[in-house]
């Protein structure tokens, strides 16, 4: 019985350690993500990515952004302008294309992602490949 209670704690142990690890893939992306974000994105969508006024929309907790990833990859690379409705206030502003490449994509989006109260998984250079090659001819 104590065996059993022994090797039980040794296994509850490891598992939480195991889950508890940091992913060192996902904190490398969340670090390359910040530069390119600081370079590319903040000047519109600020630090704390609230955005600014009627003209530059939030990417924190904006509803519009966290539903379609394949969409906020699109915008991302492409652009985007015309009406869209994001927690509630509509803004109909132009966003220029962000001549980023797979891998800074991704990484920006995992950033945007996983930042400012935002939950999501890491986004994957295949992921916005694919995404570049459906809307690219
Ligand atoms: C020159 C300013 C500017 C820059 C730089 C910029 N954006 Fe935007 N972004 C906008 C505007 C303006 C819109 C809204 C366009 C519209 O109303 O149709 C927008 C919309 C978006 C959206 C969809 C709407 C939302 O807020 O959920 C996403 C996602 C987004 N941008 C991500 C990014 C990312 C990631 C970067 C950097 C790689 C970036 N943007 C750089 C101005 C900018």
């Amino acid at each position: 019985m104590k065996t059993f209670i022994f090797i039980a704690i040794c296994f509850v142990f490891f598992l939480t350690t195991a889950l508890l690890q940091p992913d060192p893939d996902f904190e490398a992306s969340m670090e390359r993500g910040k530069e390119v974000y600081v370079m590319h994105c903040q000047s519109c969508h600020m630090a704390n990515g609230e955005g600014m006024g009627t003209a530059l929309p939030p990417l924190a907790k904006a509803d519009y952004m966290l539903e379609d990833r394949a969409r906020a990859i699109k915008e991302t690379i492409f652009g985007v302008s015309g009406e869209m409705v994001i927690n509630g206030k509509t803004y109909n502003g132009y966003m220029p294309p962000i001549n980023i490449n797979d891998q800074e994509t991704a990484d920006v989006l995992t950033y945007v992602f996983n930042s400012w109260g935002n939950k999501d998984k890491p986004f994957t250079t295949e992921e916005v490949a694919k995404v570049r090659a459906d809307h690219s001819n």
